[in-house]
């Protein structure tokens, strides 16, 4: 399975903090926005993954992640220069999926809870059409919407619903089989001129394809595209830290922990920012584990 996080948009509701920076490279607390999606695909066990982000973005990203190496990740970037819709990385990653199942998620989600490793596994070991998530939100009318049976089975979804028929969130993360590309390249783009997500999603759910995975109510999901919602999000990841301790999305841990990396090179990481706490986490976590 391949990744992709579109990590595009100019940020302009962030504007002046996302003038000479995208917004998946402010700091969420204590590390860059992206390394939160970026963690979600590692945990899913995916290591060949593209980034999609406008002409700068892909600069910037470039200057933090390089080829991956140092994570025991293979990834490769894309520009998408014009805001032309969420469904549009699969045309510009048609390459990089090479046929192949793909998971997508957007550069500012940050998903987090108990147990969601083992969610991840499962829900690629078993994927059959497409796999969305959905989040219970109090307010539903700013995201896609879906509708549920007494079943449990998925019924409806809608963009942006002025009357949301749930209170489910469709989240910023997708699991597709190889058809992604060949729906994304069928579907016309909408009223605000982007190719959405949420056609592509229609499109599995009319063959009957379509999954929602309900993550409940002790799961937490935060998306970081405002300022109030970036500041939430800090404050949350701040809590969890200091409370238990761990660091969320360390991504270098995650690498020791899957094997994709071993603990020399997760000590030197760390030893390269022995001045930041993140670089003496690295360093002691390294330790523990020799
Ligand atoms: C997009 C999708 C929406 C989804 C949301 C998750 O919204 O269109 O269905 O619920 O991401 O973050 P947008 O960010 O384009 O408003």
């Amino acid at each position: 399975m391949k990744g992709i996080v579109l990590a595009g948009g100019s940020g302009t509701r962030m504007y002046p903090s996302t003038l000479a920076t995208s917004k998946q490279l402010l700091a969420v607390y204590n590390k860059p926005m992206i390394y939160y999606p970026l963690s979600v695909l590692m945990l899913a066990g995916i290591r060949e993954i593209l980034l999609i982000s406008t002409p700068p973005g892909v600069a910037a990203l470039r200057t933090l992640l390089g080829d991956g190496s140092a994570l025991g990740l293979s990834l490769s970037y894309a520009e998408q220069a014009e805001p032309r819709g969420i469904a549009e990385a699969f045309l510009i990653g048609e390459g990089h999926i090479a046929g192949d199942d793909c998971a997508l998620i957007l550069g500012d989600n940050l998903l987090h809870g108990a147990g969601f490793p083992e969610l991840l596994r499962t829900t690629r070991e078993q994927l059959d059409g497409c796999t969305l998530f959905g989040y219970p939100v109090s307010d539903p009318q700013r995201y896609g919407v879906g509708e549920v049976d007494a079943t449990g089975a998925l019924v409806s979804i809608e963009e942006k619903p002025l009357r949301p028929r749930s209170d489910n969130a469709i989240t910023g993360l997708y699991f597709y089989d190889r058809d992604v590309v060949d729906i994304a390249r069928d579907i016309t783009p909408s009223a605000r001129g982007e190719l959405e997500i949420t056609d592509v999603n229609l499109a599995y759910l009319k063959q009957g394809r379509a999954r929602l995975e309900r993550l409940g109510r002790g799961f937490t999901w935060l998306d970081a595209g405002t300022h109030d919602s970036l500041l939430a999000a800090s404050q949350y990841v701040q809590v969890i830290e200091n409370r238990q301790g761990v660091r969320v999305a360390c991504l270098e841990e995650i690498a020791l922990r899957m094997g994709y990396i071993g603990v020399e090179d997760c000590y030197r990481r760390g030893a390269d920012m022995r001045n930041s706490e993140y670089g003496q986490y690295l360093m002691v976590i390294a330790q523990s584990i020799a």
